[in-house]
């Protein structure tokens, strides 16, 4: 018993000042994205790119090595060649499970403990169908010897007590089920993930159910899904690091230093969230900005000024571009500009440059004047 001394059940970690001031960077970063409303398209977009993100990092990580291209394929209904068929049940089994939980904890706000029963169904929706792709009965501990990298994981007499012992512990110091701060939902969700690691329960499958479980504690602490992906996203792409802690936390029996690991990538990854939504939500701001402005020109002539709002309602917020570039930077704007001579396309970009909305930059290059929004921001 002493090999598994590191599965004590007990706090055997630290949180330094710079941990929980990360954690607190976390919080804001997660009250202050949803805060922020967003067109039901945008929002449907970020909920399907985390979810693909998601799926594709737990699955990638254990050695599937589909793209998160052929994963949106996948999960709008299209099917990959027969050679890449179990990647694409490991996938779908995933998104399925992902959904799932959503269904379960957004929509209905059925929201439980984890017990040994939810463990088992949860591995049971990642092993769905696998056939020997999985080396494991779906829903069923092992009932052999492991090893996972260097560690010989727990002899599987002891995985039903310790299970047991895991999920009653989490009740008790975490209390999922009733309130608890922002810190130990987080904290929560990352312990019982190393947890699931360390006991292995399963022949195989077992990192897609701990993340899952991850998952899982942070949507029932109240966490927006489109932070879904995160956690899964920078284990994958910082691999060698989360083994390394996995080992040594558990050489060492204590969890600071995962801890440190796990928060800095979800902080860095909510932040990277929080600026695609804030840029989406900016270049709102900048249409009605536009629109504005055009509300208060007197036009003689309505096309013209249809065809100029047009053209500056797609400028991109982030390019400069040449007046070719310009004049077709998409179909519709292309079929305007075809009519209308280089000397129309000039007054028109000069009108645009005395209202403010267009800047030059170097020779016959513009850029959308975004600046002057900035100049509204504290
Ligand atoms: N040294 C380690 N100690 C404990 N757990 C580890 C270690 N190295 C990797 N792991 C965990 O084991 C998982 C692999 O176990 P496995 O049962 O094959 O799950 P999956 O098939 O979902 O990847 C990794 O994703 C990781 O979470
Ligand atoms: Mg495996």
């Amino acid at each position: 018993m002493a090999y598994f001394k590191h599965i004590s059940f007990k706090q055997e970690w630290n949180i330094s000042p710079q941990c929980a001031y990360m954690i607190g960077e976390c919080d804001a970063y997660v009250k202050t994205l949803t805060d922020i409303p967003l067109k039901p398209k945008t929002r449907q977009n970020l909920l399907t790119v985390a979810l693909t993100k998601g799926a594709q990092a737990t699955t990638a990580i254990e050695g599937n090595t589909l793209n998160e291209e052929e994963i949106e394929k996948i999960s709008q209904g299209w099917s990959l060649p027969p050679s890449k068929k179990y990647q694409e049940i490991e996938v779908k089994n995933v998104l399925t499970a992902l959904n799932h939980l959503l269904s379960e904890i957004v929509e209905k706000k059925n929201i439980q403990p984890i017990t040994p029963e939810s463990i088992c169904f949860f591995h049971k929706l990642i092993g769905k169908d696998l056939g020997d792709h999985l080396d494991a009965i779906p829903g069923k501990f092992r009932q052999d010897a492991r090893f996972v990298g260097p560690y010989k994981t727990p002899d599987h007499r002891k995985i039903s007590t310790f299970v047991e012992n895991l999920c009653s512990w989490l009740r008790k110091d975490f209390c999922l089920a009733k309130e608890q701060s922002f810190s130990e939902s987080v904290i929560q969700a990352i312990i019982a993930h190393v947890y699931i690691e360390w006991i292995h329960p399963f022949g195989d499958g077992n990192g897609r159910t701990g993340r899952l479980i991850e998952f899982y504690i942070l949507l029932g602490a109240g966490l927006p899904s489109i932070c879904s992906h995160i956690l899964s996203n920078h284990y994958n792409l910082t691999r060698p690091e989360y083994y390394r802690h996995l080992n040594e936390s558990r050489k060492k029996r204590d969890l600071t230093d995962f801890l440190f690991y796990a928060v800095q990538g979800f902080r860095d990854g909510l932040r990277q969230t929080l600026d695609v939504i804030q840029n989406n939500q900016f270049s709102i701001y900048w249409q009605n900005y536009i629109y504005e402005v055009f509300s208060a020109i007197k036009y003689t002539k309505k096309n013209v000024f249809k065809r100029k709002r047009e053209l500056m309602l797609n400028m991109p917020l982030d390019k400069v571009l040449s007046i070719d570039q310009i004049t077709e930077i998409n179909p519709s704007i292309t079929k305007k500009y075809a009519r209308v001579t280089r000397t129309t396309v000039l007054r028109d970009l000069k009108d645009l440059r005395d209202s403010n909305l267009l800047v030059k930059e170097g020779k016959d290059k513009y850029r959308a004047n975004i600046g002057i929004m900035k100049n509204l921001m504290f």
